[in-house]
C-alpha cells in the first residue's frame, strides 16, 4: 500500500551560506529518504524554504549594512543553487517572508489564542539605553542560567541546549555596544506551553510517533515535561517579522521560532497553489493520521521539534502532528568544531565548484553524524572516494559496460543455463534492495549506504570469480548488466546523478527516478538490448587537487583557526581597570638593558612606579609629560628586582618594537578607559 509522507528539512536561516555540516545535518538525509519513498511509489512531498525572520537575519543585515530583505533574497538564491548542485531536490522551497506565510502565521496565532493557549502579559525585558532598544535573542549575551556557560545568546545555550529567553541570562550585555542592559517593562504574548506537558509526554510514547523516534529526542521531551514546561513569550519588540495580529501590538512581531515551523505548512500550501490544486496540501496536513510527517533536523533544533512545535499544533487543533523527528549530531572539520565566525568551515558551494556532487554526497553520507559527532577530513574524503566509490561502485559500472561494449558490440548477450553462482546472484538481486530499503526506513542511512555498496561489491566478486575475459561469458555479462540496473535504481537515493548516468549508459527507457524501487529486484535488461555510449563515472582524486582545494578554501582559514585567540567574556574584560596616566620621570633599570622605570601620575589614584620594556624604542626620547594608558589593577610584581605596579598599553610591530598608546586629546590624569 503506498504511504503518504511529508518530508521536511529544517528551514535554513537565510543569513549565510550552507556548509557541509548543514548539508549532512538534515538536507541530504531527508533527500535520500524522500527519493527512496518516491521510488517506492509513495505519495511523498519534500518541503523546505528559507527561515527569513528573527535576529539571525537582522544581525547579518546590520553587519552587511543592507536591509533584511536584501540578506534574505541573497541567501535564498544561494541556498537554492547549492542544493540543486548537490542533488537535493525539494518539491517546494519557499521563504517565510512571503505574504502567504504571513497570513497563515497570523491565522495560526489567532486560532491558538481563540483556543485559550495564548495570553498577554507585561514583563521586564533587557533594554539597551545606549542603543535605545530592547534586546531580543541574539542582541543579548550572557551566562547560561542552567550550565553557567559564558557568552551564550539570549535564545539558546549552545553548550547545554537549554532554551532561553533574553531576560534569563546572568550578567547580560548588549552584543552591539557591550553595555549592560537595564530591565524595562514591555507587553508580550505568551504561548501556554505549561498546559500541554502531559499531552506531549503521552504523545511521544504513543503509537502516533515512529518506532524509530530517536531515544535522545523522546527522553529530552519527557525530561523537559518532568521539569515543568513554562509558558513562553512568542512575540518580540522588533520590526522585521510577522506583525502580531492583535490590538496594541505595534512594533512587535512573532518570535521567529513561532513562525518558522509554520513555514512547513505555508510552503506546502504554496506547492499546492503552484500545482493548480489549491486544497491538495490538506491531504498532508489535515487528514487525521494518514500522513506521516517526518521532520529532518540538526540536533540543536530538537527542543523545538519534539516539544514546542507539536505543542503548537496541539493547541491549534486542526493539523497533523509529526510522526518522526530525525536528527543528526554535528560534523567537525579536521578535528575541530566548525565555526563560521572563525572561517573554519567548508561551504557547500565551494566544495561543489571543485568536486563531483555525488563524490561529496557519498563521503558525507559515509561519515554522517548519526549517533555521535563525526569529522570531515579532506584526506579521508580522497581515500573514500578513490578506494570505495571509484574502486568499488565505479569499477563495477565500468568493467561491466566496457566489457559488453568492447567484446559484445554493445549487445547484452543471451544467457545460458544458470549455475549455482548465477542462481546465488539472482537471489541477491531479489533480496538486497529490501535490505537497503529497510535500513532507510529505520533512518540508519550510513548502514543503508554500505548495504547499497554491497551490491557493487558482490558484482565485482562475481565478475572476478567468473573471469569473463577467460571463459564463456554470456550468462555472466547478462547478469552483470541486470545487477547494474539494480544498482542504478537502489543507489538513486544516495547518488542520484551517478544513477542517472548509469541508466543512460545502459540506455534503458526513461530515467531511473521514474522507475520503481521494487523493480530493482527483477531481471529486466533483456538479452539483445543495445547499451549506450560508455564513459567513466568519476575522476580519481589526486593529492594535488586536495592540496590545492585546502590552500584555496581552507589554508588561510586554517591559519586563522590555529591562532585561535582565546575568547574572554565581557565580565572578564571589565575586570581590567584601565586609566589615563602621565609620565613624570624615567630612569634606566639597573639590571636590564631593555627596561626602564617610570613614575606615572594617575591623578586621584596617586603616583605609580611601572617597569616597562620600551627602552628599545624610547631610549633618548623625552617622554616625560606624555599621557599613556595604564592597566592599574595588575598585581604588583618585581621585575628584575624592581617593583612594578601596573602596565602600559602599547602596540607592537613585527619586530615587537612598542608604540605607546595615548588618548586622542589631553584628558584628566586618572580618567577611566572604557
Ligand atoms: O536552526 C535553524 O537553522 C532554524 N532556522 C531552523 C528552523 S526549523 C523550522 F522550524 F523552521
Ligand atoms: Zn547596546
Amino acid at each position: 500500500m503506498p504511504e503518504r509522507i511529508l518530508v521536511t528539512a529544517a528551514l535554513p536561516y537565510a543569513n549565510g551560506p550552507i556548509h557541509v555540516g548543514h548539508a549532512i545535518g538534515c538536507y541530504i538525509p531527508a533527500d535520500v529518504y524522500a527519493r527512496y519513498h518516491r521510488l517506492k511509489g509513495d505519495d511523498v512531498l519534500y518541503i523546505c524554504g528559507t527561515d527569513e525572520h528573527g535576529t539571525p537575519i537582522t544581525v547579518s543585515a546590520e553587519k552587511e549594512g543592507v536591509s533584511p530583505k536584501d540578506v534574505v533574497d541573497k541567501y535564498h538564491k544561494m541556498h537554492l543553487e547549492a542544493f540543486k548542485r548537490i542533488g537535493v531536490e525539494f518539491d517546494n522551497f519557499s521563504g517565510t517572508a512571503r505574504p502567504q506565510h504571513y497570513t497563515l502565521s497570523q491565522e495560526f496565532f489567532k486560532k491558538v489564542e481563540e483556543n485559550g493557549f495564548i495570553h498577554r502579559e507585561t514583563v521586564e525585558r533587557p533594554f539597551c539605553p545606549n542603543c535605545n532598544r530592547f534586546l531580543p535573542d541574539r542582541y543579548v549575551k550572557g551566562e547560561c542560567p542552567e550550565c553557567g556557560a559564558k557568552d551564550e545568546r539570549g535564545d539558546q545555550c549552545e553548550k547545554c541546549g537549554k532554551q532561553l529567553e533574553p531576560h534569563e541570562l546572568v550578567n547580560p550585555y548588549c552584543t552591539i555596544c557591550r553595555n549592560t542592559p537595564e530591565m524595562r517593562a514591555t507587553e508580550h504574548w505568551f504561548f501556554e506551553l505549561s498546559k500541554l506537558g502531559e499531552r506531549i509526554a503521552e504523545w511521544v510514547d504513543s503509537g502516533k510517533v515512529s518506532r524509530n523516534l530517536p531515544n535522545n529526542a523522546r527522553n529530552f521531551a519527557k525530561g523537559w515535561v518532568k521539569e515543568g514546561l513554562k509558558d513562553r513569550a512568542i512575540t518580540r519588540d522588533m520590526s522585521w517579522g510577522v506583525p502580531v495580529p492583535a490590538d496594541g501590538a505595534e512594533g512587535k512581531v512573532l518570535y521567529v521560532w513561532f513562525d518558522a515551523p509554520i513555514g512547513y505548512i505555508s510552503s506546502t500550501i504554496e506547492w499546492a497553489k503552484e500545482k493548480g490544486d489549491e486544497d491538495c496540501w490538506k491531504r498532508y496536513w489535515m487528514n487525521g493520521e494518514e500522513c506521516k510527517i517526518v521532520h529532518f533536523i540538526g540536533k540543536d533544533n530538537i527542543p523545538f521539534h519534539i516539544v514546542i512545535w507539536p505543542a503548537m499544533l496541539m493547541a491549534h487543533g486542526e493539523y497533523n502532528l509529526p510522526w518522526q523527528i530525525a536528527s543528526n549530531e554535528f560534523l567537525n572539520l579536521e578535528g575541530r568544531k566548525m565555526s563560521t565566525s572563525r572561517g573554519w568551515v567548508i561551504w557547500l558551494h565551494d566544495i561543489l565548484k571543485e568536486f563531483d556532487a555525488d563524490a561529496v554526497r557519498y563521503y558525507l553520507l559515509s561519515i554522517a553524524p548519526e549517533s555521535s559527532d563525526s569529522d570531515f577530513k579532506l584526506d579521508e574524503f580522497k581515500e573514500r572516494v578513490n578506494n570505495e566509490l571509484i574502486a568499488t561502485y565505479g569499477n563495477f559500472v565500468n568493467r561491466t559496460l566496457t566489457f559488453i561494449s568492447q567484446k559484445k558490440g554493445g549487445i547484452v548477450p543471451n544467457p545460458k543455463e544458470f549455475d549455482a553462482a548465477d542462481k546465488k546472484l539472482v537471489k541477491f538481486i531479489e533480496t538486497q534492495p529490501d535490505i537497503v530499503g529497510d535500513a532507510v526506513d529505520k533512518f540508519t542511512l550510513m548502514s543503508a549506504l554500505s548495504k547499497m555498496m554491497n551490491i557493487a561489491q558482490e558484482g565485482n566478486k562475481y565478475f572476478q570469480m567468473k573471469e569473463p575475459w577467460a571463459k564463456e561469458n554470456d550468462t555472466t555479462l547478462y547478469l552483470c548488466a541486470n545487477l547494474l540496473r539494480t544498482l542504478a535504481i537502489v543507489s538513486e537515493p544516495f547518488l542520484p546523478q551517478s544513477a542517472e548516468k548509469i541508466w543512460g549508459m545502459l540506455d534503458l527507457a526513461g530515467a531511473v527516478h521514474e522507475h520503481s524501487f521494487d523493480d530493482a529486484k527483477k531481471l529486466e535488461v533483456e538479452a539483445g538490448h543495445q547499451i549506450g555510449k560508455v564513459s567513466a563515472l568519476y575522476q580519481k582524486l589526486e593529492d594535488d587537487k586536495i592540496k590545492s582545494f585546502a590552500e584555496k578554501y581552507l589554508h588561510a582559514k586554517k591559519e586563522d583557526a590555529k591562532s585561535d585567540v582565546e575568547m574572554v567574556s565581557y565580565e572578564q574584560f571589565s575586570k581590567l581597570d584601565l586609566r589615563v596616566g602621565e609620565i613624570r620621570s624615567v630612569e634606566n633599570h639597573p639590571n636590564a638593558d631593555k627596561l626602564i622605570i617610570l613614575k606615572i601620575d594617575l591623578g586621584e589614584m596617586g603616583q605609580r612606579q611601572v617597569v616597562a620594556g620600551i627602552k628599545q624604542k624610547y631610549a633618548g626620547q623625552d617622554i616625560v609629560g606624555r599621557q599613556v594608558i595604564v592597566v592599574s589593577n595588575l598585581e604588583p610584581a618585581k621585575i628584575r628586582g624592581i617593583e612594578s605596579r601596573g602596565m602600559l598599553l602599547a602596540a607592537v610591530d613585527e619586530q615587537d618594537a612598542p608604540t605607546l598608546l595615548k588618548p586622542d586629546s589631553k584628558i584628566k590624569n586618572g580618567s577611566k578607559v572604557a
